[in-house]
């Protein structure tokens, strides 16, 4: 949440503020602002609320003096609603020093009582403006930024990544982190900090991850990160692995309609270079068969979609490893004493890898001795970095808040995992495993082929629906969690009530929904390997359509059986039971992606959303 560029160098600042945060308005966008030291060491700063654009026509109608040193921030409310005060930077000490924040400073209250009754006066609501008044108070004693940033930070609770700079030190940004995403961009003669690599991923590739609570200095000249105690600190150096294009949107009406076409490859990429002799063999798993053969239970953490995943994978984890797993929402999950230790592996999942409530979950399992291992999309990012072993998803940058490439990525990567801990655990026939990674293969080419076949009238079916105000998703096994995941997209991008089910669960409750009229979409498992649930899901229709719904089902090729129930039919091609969600899914995300494209809707930024959700 928040979006933090910083640049120094020989450049004028201003454009590549505007595009790195372009590139960052994932992360939110209720309002944005720049602050810039100009070429006679006049600090200028400009804030608007609303999209990155109203700054954009704002500056070219009055513009800021250019100057080599920037900061610019993209915000996501969190203390004071989105107006043009609240927006970032903050000013402080006789507006010379600019700063701008990522995160909640939890003890803000407290801190903001004391500087008021020293005098001090604010101009907004937010915890980002007692950080700006706090650093100016020490910067005045001291005349050192970095000092004062030192003295600042001990004294704040909760997570932040800070940026700030002084005019009276032009070439310097200054930044500090705790659990909140900071990263550096090494350039030739200018350096950059983002929140993510993103922000200067179109200027240099060669980045740096921060480690909690370090403080940042960054000159045309260099870098320096030291700890909160002031002792230098190594840092990792990385090689970002996309380039920028990879970030835009091409010829495509939204970020979220390039990712889905985007949904073969990422599945494709995070399979590649994981496979050996036909057997799964993750190398980043390299010297951990003793973990996999020590474990009696694996933990699953995630939020929203990426649960949703997880709860796919489970299905595979305990079928093909025979280890017992339980999926938790990582919110959830530390604040009931959950019972975790050595013999526990806690997989976490994360697109962003920077989910506050992911990253507090892993952290609460290292901390009560489990082994810890993330699945994530983003390189250098948080979750990784805090966990004992990494399984990186290669679905490539995800910009549009609803995600979808980054889904598929997932599962596939979590049942590489489990194909992994099969072979390691030799709880599945080699030749078993084998078989499983074929159909993981054939798995991109058949989402094509939806893409291909199925893309166009799903469209026209969401056009048709654009006035309905609530959506059923009904599946069972597998399906149930590509529900959820249909419920989701459909909620976030269209603001259309929906709610996902597990089919049997229907007679108990949920079933009173149903009124004449009323769509439901249900995705029927394949006939052919699992005919008992698939006679099963069919009668669940049967009762729905006896009380009126609309059924929309998706189904394999060649499945008869749910013409005379069906009103619409949408087929996926053949494919192994545990293989369905990842094709069952694609309709689901071009369906919400057409629903609300055809209510006019901003798909890629939905209300009140940002794509990393870094508070808790
Ligand atoms: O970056 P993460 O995968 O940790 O994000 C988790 C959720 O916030 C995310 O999946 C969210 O539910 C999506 N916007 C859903 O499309």
């Amino acid at each position: 949440m928040c979006g933090i560029v910083g640049y120094v160098g020989p450049r004028q600042s201003r454009d590549i503020l505007i595009s790195g945060l372009a590139r960052l308005e994932y992360r939110g966008y209720d309002s944005a602002g720049i602050a810039i030291i100009d070429a006679d060491g006049g600090l200028g700063m400009r804030k608007r609320a609303g999209k990155l654009q109203v700054l954009r026509d704002d500056l070219a109608g009055h513009p800021l003096a250019d100057g080599t040193t920037g900061i610019g921030h993209t915000r996501w409310a969190t203390h004071g609603g989105p107006t043009d005060a609240n927006a970032h930077p903050h000013l402080a000490d006789d507006d010379k020093l600019a700063v701008i924040h990522n995160g909640i400073i939890e003890n803000f209250a407290t801190l903001k009582a004391e500087l008021v009754s020293e005098g001090y006066e604010f101009r907004s609501e937010t915890d980002t403006e007692v950080a700006a008044i706090m650093i100016g108070r020490e910067y005045a004693a001291s005349g050192d930024l970095v000092a004062a940033f030192r003295a600042t930070v001990a004294r704040f609770e909760g997570a932040y990544t800070l940026l700030a700079m002084h005019q009276d030190h032009p070439g310097l940004v200054v930044a500090a982190r705790r659990n909140s995403p900071l990263v550096i961009g090494l350039g030739e003669g200018e350096n950059f900090l983002g929140s993510d690599v993103a922000a200067f991923v179109e200027h240099t590739r060669n980045a740096l991850a921060i480690g909690q609570d370090e403080i940042v200095a960054i000159t045309p000249a260099g870098v320096e990160v030291t700890d909160f105690r002031g002792e230098p600190v190594e840092v990792e150096p990385f090689e970002v692995t996309w380039d920028s294009a990879a970030a835009e949107k091409g010829g495509w009406s939204s970020f979220m309609a390039k990712e889905v076409s985007e949904e073969p490859e990422a599945v494709a990429n995070t399979v590649l270079g994981r496979i050996r002799d036909g057997l799964v063999d993750i190398p980043e798993l390299d010297g951990l068969d003793d973990v996999f053969t020590g474990i009696n239970r694996i933990v699953v953490i995630a939020c929203g979609t990426a649960a949703y995943a997880g709860q796919t994978g489970k299905y595979a984890l305990e079928q093909w490893a025979r280890v017992p797993v339980d999926v938790e929402l990582a919110h959830e999950f530390r604040y009931r004493d959950p019972v975790i230790g050595p013999d526990t592996l806690v997989v976490s999942i994360s697109q962003s890898g920077e989910t506050m409530d992911t990253l507090m979950a892993v952290k609460y399992a290292r901390e009560r001795g489990a082994r810890t291992l993330s699945i994530c999309n983003t390189q250098g990012a948080t979750i990784p970095r805090e966990s004992d072993a990494i399984v990186y998803t290669h679905a490539g940058p995800e910009v549009a808040v609803a995600s979808t490439k980054a889904f598929v990525a997932q599962i596939t990567a979590l049942y590489l995992l489990a194909l992994h801990v099969a072979r390691v655990r030799g709880s599945l026939p080699h030749a078993e495993i084998a078989r499983h990674v074929r159909e993981l293969e054939a798995v991109p080419g058949k989402i094509s082929r939806i893409l291909e076949r199925e893309q166009e009238r799903t469209t026209q079916l969401a056009r048709w629906m654009a006035d309905t105000r609530s959506v059923l998703f009904l599946g069972r096994h597998v399906g149930y969690p590509i529900a959820l995941e249909g419920a989701l997209k459909l909620k976030e991008i269209s603001y259309i009530h929906a709610e996902g089910f597990a089919a049997g669960e229907l007679k108990h409750g949920p079933i009173a929904l149903i009124e004449p009229g009323q769509p439901v979409f249900v995705i029927v498992p394949s006939p052919r390997e699992s005919a008992l649930l698939h006679d099963k899901v069919v009668s669940n229709i049967q009762e729905i359509r006896a009380r009126g719904a609309r059924v929309i089902v998706i189904a394999e090729e060649g499945d008869a059986a749910v013409l005379p129930f069906a009103d619409e039919v949408l087929r996926i091609p053949l494919a192994g039971p545990l293989f369905e969600p990842l094709l069952a899914v694609v309709p689901l995300h071009i369906f919400a992606m057409g629903l609300a494209t055809a209510k006019g809707l901003d798909v890629d930024q939905p209300r009140n959303l940002a794509k990393s959700v870094t508070v808790e």
